[in-house]
This record gives structure tokens, C-alpha cells and sequence, in this order.
């Protein structure tokens, strides 16, 4: 039986989901979360639908023996290969990140042309593609794949010329559709989004999927009767717990520089075992 004081499970391939568990923090300061980045296995973008999937039960498993009482699939890729077979698995409610983004970008488009930048994986599953379809057939999604940009973020290579050109060989396709929205299909890409939003210029609306998702992770909360409504008294345990598959210590420094939060320790488990 899930109880509304129980955390809510939320995991990455590596820091990246930490953007959607920063929002959650933000708009959702009652509930507890349980975090998982898989921090060993990180890229998740060039790895087939086969083991993104066997990754992502793994970590449902493990999250399931934290006691969660929803399920936040903080992470474009595995959202886009496994959102079916993590819902039917886990025996609990599950969002992804994919389907509350597009909606936010189909609602705000004004030219009905929409840029999405992704990891191969996101890109080649269509999944943003078709959740804008499925809202509204006639708008025009370009989708971009950006496989280098998430190894630069997981190296901190936020603010630099480098990762500035990779940028744009990237962004000049999409800018050459007259794009008016682009969609930050992948977690780690808000930690870009300055250097993306000075590329693109003002005339491109950016699209962070985690904000929508926070806010549709309340109202399904709601939906279900979940929701933590009571406020946390000073006596309780730490209501964020960060777990990771390695480089618990690089992790911990990580999360703590975006956080608003003191992130305490990340404590490596060894996820192949669930
Ligand atoms: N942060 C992930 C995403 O939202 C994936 C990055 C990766 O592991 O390739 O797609």
C-alpha cells in the first residue's frame, strides 16, 4: 500500500535528471525524493532499445526497495525506449519527460515549426515527433541529434568555445527551418541553456521539458491521492537521497554546485544486481 508521505523515485543515466529533480524541489517542496543516476553506464544516447530497457527495470527494482510511491523518468532517452515496459513493471504511477514537453512546446509554437535537440536514441525513436502529432498532426517537428553534448556536460564543459562550436554545427540546421521553438530533448541540456539560448537568439522560444514535468508530476499526484500534505517537521530524516553506480564523490560535487539543496553523500550501489 503506498502511503503520500513516501518519496518519489527519480533516475537519469548520470546527473542530467538532476535538472528535473531540481524543478521538482522548486514547485513540489513537500515531497521527498530518492534519486538514482547511473553514473557507470552513462551514455544512454548510443546504446540499443534492448539494454536502455534492462537498464531502466533495473533501476525501477531498486527503486522499488526505497519504498517509493511514484515513479519520474527524469531522462529523454529512456523515457523514449522504455516509458511502456518501466509503467507496466513498476506497479506504480510513471511520467516521463517526453509528453510533457511536447505539450508545452504545441501549446506555445506560434509559427507551428519546432526544433527538438536529442540524444540519437530520443532522435531516431521520433519520440518527441509523435507526442506533438498526436496533439496536433499539422505542426512541423525538425529533430537534430546531438550525441557529443552530453560527455562535454558530464565533463563540465558548460561555459566554453568548444562545446560553443559543437553548438552551432549542430544548431545551424535547425535555425535554417525557421524554427520559433526548440525543445531541450535531452536532461543534461538545460546545464547548456545559456550558451544555447545566445546561440539561437531571442526569436526561438526554449522548451525545458522538466519544468512541465514537475508540474505534471503534481497534478498526478493529486490525481492519485498521493500527494505529501504534510509539511516536514525539523526531526525528520534528510528528505533527499542520492544514490549513483559510481563516482559517488564526482556526482556528490556535481549536484551540489546545481542544487538547491545540500545534497549530503551519494551512496554507490551495484545496480546490475537488481
Ligand atoms: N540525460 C539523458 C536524456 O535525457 C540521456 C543522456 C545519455 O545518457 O545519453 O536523454
Amino acid at each position: 500500500m503506498m502511503t503520500s508521505d513516501a518519496p518519489i523515485g527519480v533516475f537519469d543515466s548520470g546527473i542530467g535528471g538532476l535538472t528535473v529533480a531540481r524543478e521538482i524541489m522548486r514547485n513540489l517542496p513537500m515531497e521527498k525524493i530518492v534519486y538514482f543516476g547511473d553514473t557507470a553506464r552513462v551514455p544512454y544516447g548510443n546504446k540499443s532499445k534492448a539494454t536502455i530497457v534492462r537498464y531502466s527495470l533495473q533501476i525501477t527494482n531498486f527503486l522499488r526497495t526505497q519504498g517509493i510511491k511514484a515513479l519520474v523518468i527524469a531522462c529523454n532517452t529512456a523515457t523514449s525506449m522504455a516509458l511502456p515496459e518501466v509503467s507496466e513493471f513498476a506497479g506504480m504511477p510513471v511520467i516521463g519527460v517526453v509528453e510533457p514537453g511536447a505539450r508545452v512546446a504545441a501549446e506555445t509554437t506560434r509559427n507551428g515549426r519546432i526544433g527538438v535537440i536529442g540524444t540519437r536514441a530520443t532522435i531516431s525513436a521520433n519520440a518527441y515527433t509523435n507526442a506533438i502529432h498526436s496533439i496536433n498532426p499539422s505542426l512541423n517537428v525538425i529533430g537534430q541529434a546531438c550525441p557529443m553534448l552530453v560527455p562535454l556536460v558530464e565533463e563540465g564543459w558548460v561555459h566554453d568555445h568548444v562545446t560553443d562550436e559543437i553548438l552551432m554545427r549542430y544548431l545551424d540546421d535547425l535555425l535554417e527551418h525557421d524554427i520559433d521553438t526548440l525543445i531541450l530533448g535531452c536532461t543534461h541540456y538545460p546545464l547548456l541553456r545559456s550558451a544555447i539560448k545566445r546561440l539561437v537568439g531571442n526569436q526561438v522560444n526554449l522548451v525545458n521539458p522538466a519544468y512541465e514535468t514537475a508540474k505534471e508530476l503534481e497534478r498526478m499526484l493529486g490525481r492519485e491521492g498521493l500527494a505529501s500534505d504534510s509539511p516536514r517537521n525539523q526531526d525528520e530524516p534528510y528528505p533527499y537521497r542520492f544514490f549513483v553506480s559510481d563516482e559517488a564523490e564526482k556526482f556528490t560535487d556535481f549536484a551540489n554546485s546545481i542544487l538547491p539543496v545540500d545534497v549530503g553523500r551519494a551512496r554507490m550501489i551495484p545496480i546490475e544486481e537488481y
